[in-house]
């Protein structure tokens, strides 16, 4: 079976767990595991901030993002797709009482001009203040996008005008670092928290990373603790974290090349594929146009060897490379998708 469901189907390599298995451990939560430390020391570096703190997951870390960032009942601004809005089973209302408001993004991002229309600076004694906005770079439900350095930078000091903080959800950052080939210090840097996720295309089990100023980190700490995320000898999990640094963050323009691949292919046999879209390691394919459900053409190209995913876009589902996932399978996927799919070029 070629697993295209998503990168966060990688599993460890063999040289992974031999840098796991010889990792030096300590107490994570006395902060006296070497591994860890030195982990967060290099993800503070990467992201240009000052400290970071290493996290389970990237969920966990924007959840604390927010609970640092945000003051309750006060509003959150995000992309209306964004994983923070529809994939974190409303945690900003539960944990940090945050009311989320959605605004539409064209390709995942959203303009200056839709922030001055929308952000409530003040608030009045009846409309919630806009207190945080968050920023998903690249936008997954979106197809791997990436942003411009210069239009990020430009929606963060228009937020920053307001007295709004902002988060990164960084969780594939790196992958948006090597396409725009822009250092992730430069993108992260801008934003007061930035989550970094290890277990997607960098190949960890688990793991994921957040940054920002030594006073946001001490509260990090604090939250990561009450989410129940202060972990004991994880030097054994962070070293497949110093791992992924060394050896699988240049590779990951392998994955965008093969992405590339499989979506001038599919589209060449009759998929609906928008090559616009394809940025990074997803391509998102239109079934809905060949009349199919999500439903039907996952099971037929799960019967051809291939498992794609669903998408929050209505009829399309989606295929992501990691590094697992080889040459021959993107050729034998190219193959059998559109076969599956009953694609037809149109002369
Ligand atoms: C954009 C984005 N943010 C956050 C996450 C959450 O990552 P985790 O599974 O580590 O909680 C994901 C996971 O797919 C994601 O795509």
């Amino acid at each position: 079976m070629i697993d295209l469901r998503s990168d966060t189907q990688t599993k460890p390599s063999q040289a992974m767990r031999e840098a796991m298995a010889t990792a030096e451990v300590g107490d994570e939560q006395e902060r006296e595991d070497p591994t860890v430390l030195e982990l967060e020391r290099r993800g503070a570096e990467l992201l240009g901030h000052e400290e970071a703190v290493y996290l389970p997951t990237a969920t966990m870390g924007n959840q604390i993002a927010l609970a640092i960032l945000g003051e309750r009942g006060t509003e959150l601004v995000v992309e209306e797709t964004a994983h923070i809005m529809v994939h974190e089973l409303g945690g900003a209302a539960m944990h940090s009482g945050l009311q989320t408001r959605g605004l539409p993004g064209v390709r995942g991002r959203l303009t200056p001009d839709q922030l001055r229309a929308t952000m409530r600076a003040d608030g009045t004694f009846h409309t919630p203040r806009t207190s945080v906005l968050a920023i998903e770079n690249p936008h997954n439900t979106h197809g791997g996008t990436v942003w411009p350095l210069d239009e990020l930078r430009e929606l963060v000091d228009t937020a920053r005008g307001f007295g709004v903080r902002v988060h990164l959800d960084g969780a594939r950052l790196m992958n948006a670092a090597v396409a725009s080939d822009v250092p992730a210090t430069e993108i992260a840097g801008l934003f007061d928290t930035a989550t970094l996720c290890l277990s997607k295309g960098l190949g960890c089990p688990m793991g994921a990373l957040i940054a920002g100023s030594q006073e946001l980190m001490h509260r990090a700490r604090f939250e990561k603790h009450r989410f129940g995320g202060a972990l004991r000898q994880a030097g054994i999990v962070a070293a497949a974290g110093l791992y992924a640094l060394d050896h699988n963050v240049e590779r990951l323009a392998d994955d965008h090349a093969r992405a590339r691949r499989l979506a001038e292919g599919w589209a060449a046999a009759g998929l609906p594929v928008d090559l616009e879209l394809v940025q990074t390691n997803f391509v998102q394919v239109d079934v809905g146009a060949l009349g199919l459900s999500q439903r039907d053409a996952l099971d037929r190209v799960a019967e051809a060897g291939v498992r794609l995913s669903r998408t929050m876009k209505a009829g399309v589902l989606r295929a992501v490379t990691h590094l697992d996932i080889t040459d021959d399978d993107v050729e034998r996927a190219l193959e059998a998708v559109p076969q599956a799919l009953g694609a037809r070029v149109h002369a």
